[in-house]
């Protein structure tokens, strides 16, 4: 224990983008709880707000990242390019930081890092003599699909249309990432995404963002093969776990969020009224199927609230805003899971990215799934077919996208009728799961109370 009653020091490296850094947050919080110090290291564009207000966290910026304009022609080459620079900084600053830490009185005891840096396990073991424990920040679902690719048991490309894999229902090619079925634009992607098996044998913990009733065949199969620990769902608890009395807004926000005026507009609204629109951080859909969505919310009579990003604002139909006003607010940033914990939330039209995906199940929220790219594929089968909270919008092949009379028609279906009433149930009961595994003595927390105990034991 030191000065302040922490039994570990933590140092945590989470991936610099906003649905990584904010699962590793709350996962940070967790810790905190359990009496661990934690030294989180970031980019200054991530503008974490936690600094002062948690006594056991200290935010470390190793790379003055804003203003810097991402080199690269496309997609692709900018997102190899960011990813470089935060290896490079990551390299160069971490043996400094670790040492600093140690003349300070507080030395590290373990590196937590992103499983999308699987390099960093390197450096801690190697060059540090330290121990690594990596967070995996996607679905164990996605996590066991890339690493069938990565033991060669999923040929890539693929050889069938329909895989049946151990422990998962049967999928359809584009059930799976997107980066295994359709590559396309983003060809290193996949290497990237399955460079986290590399050095799984090595890692002294695999902790997964997820819990063990949710995904428990494959959690078990994952749990057989390596010693994963689920620790999740990792989202804010302050909706979920009253111990937390403290949390105030954790989430990191790379965006400005509204200042609180669509909270105020919930208010005013009836409860489950309101359909909830997001499609996370990155999404980039098309002119035309913005104008589709627009024109479906229209139609489908509900209340809506649409968080719309500065970039995507100009695809929006010009008076769209004027003739939604009484039913409908547009922000392009909101506090997702303060809005979805709103009693005026009906549903969550998603992306199904896996943060906004675990945080609509801890909040009972149903869904109607939208899918885009990366796992979203895969987290919108779990959520309408394994967990059964949810509608997938189908997409008109003689179009390419999907059509207002499909986005007014599924969002009815979710929000009214017998169907609703199911698929809320389901939430529900999804909800006190989650819940369950966060509370004292439960999966997660267990699990969590089994790390800080196992890596304070070795350093005792
Ligand atoms: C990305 C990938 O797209 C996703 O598929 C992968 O699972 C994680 O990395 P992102 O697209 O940003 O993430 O989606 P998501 O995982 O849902 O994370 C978005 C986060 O931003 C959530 O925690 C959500 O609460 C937060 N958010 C979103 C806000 O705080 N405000 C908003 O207005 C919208």
């Amino acid at each position: 224990m030191d000065e302040i009653g922490c039994r570990i020091h933590v140092l945590a490296i989470p991936y610099p983008l906003q649905g990584h850094l904010n699962p590793m947050l709350q996962l940070c919080k967790r810790l905190t709880s359990k009496g661990v110090r934690i030294t989180l290291v970031t980019i200054t564009s991530a503008r974490l707000s936690v600094q002062n207000q948690f006594e056991s966290i200290q935010i470390e910026y190793i790379l003055d990242d804003d203003n810097i304009e991402a080199e690269g022609s496309n997609d692709s080459e900018k997102g190899a390019a960011h990813f470089k620079r935060i290896q490079i900084a990551v390299s160069d600053n971490l043996a400094k930081l670790v040492e600093e830490k140690a003349s300070s009185g507080h030395p590290v005891n373990i590196v937590l890092y992103d499983s999308m840096m699987p390099w960093i396990l390197e450096i801690v073991q190697g060059q540090l003599g330290l121990k690594g424990a990596a967070f995996f920040t996607q679905a164990c679902a996605v996590s066991a699909i890339y690493n069938h690719i990565h033991r060669g048991t999923l040929k890539v490309p693929l050889e069938t249309s329909t895989i049946l894999l151990p422990s998962m229902p049967q999928l359809e090619s584009n059930d799976l990432p997107s980066f295994v079925y359709n590559p396309g634009p983003y060809p290193d992607v996949l290497d990237l995404v399955l460079a986290q098996n590399i050095n799984l044998e090595k890692s002294d913990w695999l902790l997964f963002n997820s819990f063990d009733k949710l995904e428990n065949e494959v959690v078990t199969w994952l749990t057989e093969r390596y010693p994963i620990k689920t620790i999740g769902p990792s989202t804010p608890s302050m909706y979920t776990d009253k111990r937390l009395k403290d949390d105030k807004d954790y989430t990191v926000n790379f965006f400005t969020p509204d200042s609180g005026a669509c909270l105020k507009w919930l208010d005013t609204k009836e409860t489950g009224s309101v359909v909830y629109v997001s499609f996370g951080s990155m999404s980039d859909l098309g002119e035309n199927q913005m104008q589709e969505i627009a024109c479906g919310l229209m139609n489908c009579t509900c209340n809506f609230l649409w968080v719309v990003r500065p970039s995507e604002e100009s695809k929006i139909p010009r008076d769209f805003m004027f003739e939604s006003q009484e039913r409908g607010l547009i922000v392009n940033w909101c506090p997702q899971p303060k809005v979805l914990s709103h009693r005026a939330v009906g549903c969550f039209m998603t992306h199904c990215g896996w943060n906004s995906t675990i945080e609509a199940l801890s909040l009972g929220v149903p869904m109607v799934t939208m899918p885009v790219w990366a796992d979203q594929t895969t987290n919108s089968k779990y959520i309408v077919d394994v967990w059964k909270v949810g509608l997938r919008v189908k997409a008109s092949e003689e179009r390419e996208m999907v059509t207002r009379e499909e986005v007014e028609r599924t969002i009815r279906e979710v929000m009214h009728g017998e169907k609703a009433s199911e698929l809320r149930s389901n939430a529900l009961r999804w909800k006190e799961l989650a819940k369950e595994a966060n509370s004292e003595g439960g999966s997660s927390d267990k699990n969590i109370e089994e790390f800080v105990s196992s890596v304070e034991s070795t350093h005792s």
